[in-house]
């Protein structure tokens, strides 16, 4: 059996729905409490037994890289940095123009090879089990494409991905952020994937979509035709952190497990009078 070890996670992005900070800070860098993205997402990502990761940057995003370099002056205040460093090798490619999804992940070609690999979105933070570690396992089970899902509300249909898929989790359709009266179920791809490598010759396929962009949904849809893709209900709860209130509640969620944090927040809350 092929065992999933590689990992893509594109932060390229411009982060415009977080402006205006992101213009200055990566949003993968933002902190949920006192942890940039990054790291969590490396955590999950270590926890599932992945050994390397890429992440798609651009020269504005340098500081990912610096994020990781391990410096003397720190030396015993960031074993949790050092952990993570010594637990997964860590490469960079460059994206420079912001041309989607679709580009970012053909971008990885060569560092996959001829294997099935997986993919974390820097936005999407997932609380509670290793979500692609429940991917992987499926992946395990099925040998085949698997998609991370969960139910969104219907009033938020239109910002993401939605599926239609059958009693046995086979999606056979994925609509690109539909109307809400078009949309085929209430369960969105939320930013965890496992890709069979031949993703990559529908990525080189793919025409430009509006907004100048190259859509994964697009290169998915067509390897659909030929290969089978199922739906993996992960089990720990979803925040889309590229939006300003996804990005409050997680923080929010991190610091009452916190041990330093929860008591006086959990007060701090109860005495908000709202
Ligand atoms: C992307 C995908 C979409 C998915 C979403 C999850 O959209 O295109 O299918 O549901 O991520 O976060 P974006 O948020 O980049 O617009």
């Amino acid at each position: 059996m092929t065992k999933i070890n590689k990992l893509v996670i594109p932060v390229a992005g411009l982060g415009t729905r977080f402006l205006p900070v992101t213009k200055g800070v990566p949003k993968e860098m933002l902190p949920i409490v006192s942890k940039p993205t990054i790291m969590i997402l490396l955590e999950e990502a270590i926890d599932a037994g992945i050994e390397e990761v890429l992440f798609v940057i651009n020269s504005r995003k340098e500081c990912i890289k610096t994020f990781f370099e391990m410096e003397e002056l720190y030396e015993g205040k960031v074993d949790d940095i050092k952990e993570i460093t010594q637990s997964i090798k860590i490469n960079y490619v460059y994206q420079e123009k912001p041309l989607g999804s679709g580009d970012a992940i053909l971008k990885a070609k060569d560092f996959v090879g001829n294997n099935p690999f997986a993919i974390i979105y820097g936005d999407d933070l997932i609380k509670g089990k290793s979500a692609i570690k429940e991917l992987i396992d499926d992946y395990d089970k099925y040998q085949s494409n698997i998609i991370g899902i969960s139910k969104v509300d219907s009033k938020d249909l239109s910002k993401y991905g939605i599926i239609e898929f059958n009693e046995n989790n086979e999606i056979n359709r994925i609509i690109e952020k539909p109307n809400i009266n078009e949309a085929p179920s209430n369960y969105a791809v939320l930013g965890r994937y496992i890709f069979n490598p031949e993703i990559f010759e529908c990525l080189e396929q793919l025409k430009m979509q509006s907004k100048n962009e190259y859509q994964l949904t697009e290169a998915m849809t067509m390897l659909m035709k030929k290969q089978k893709f199922y739906g993996c209900k992960f089990s720990g709860k979803y925040f889309d952190i590229g939006s300003k209130i996804g990005y409050l509640k997680a923080n929010i969620e991190y610091a009452l497990d916190n041990d330093e944090l929860s008591i006086e927040l959990k007060e701090y809350l109860k005495n908000l009078s709202i």
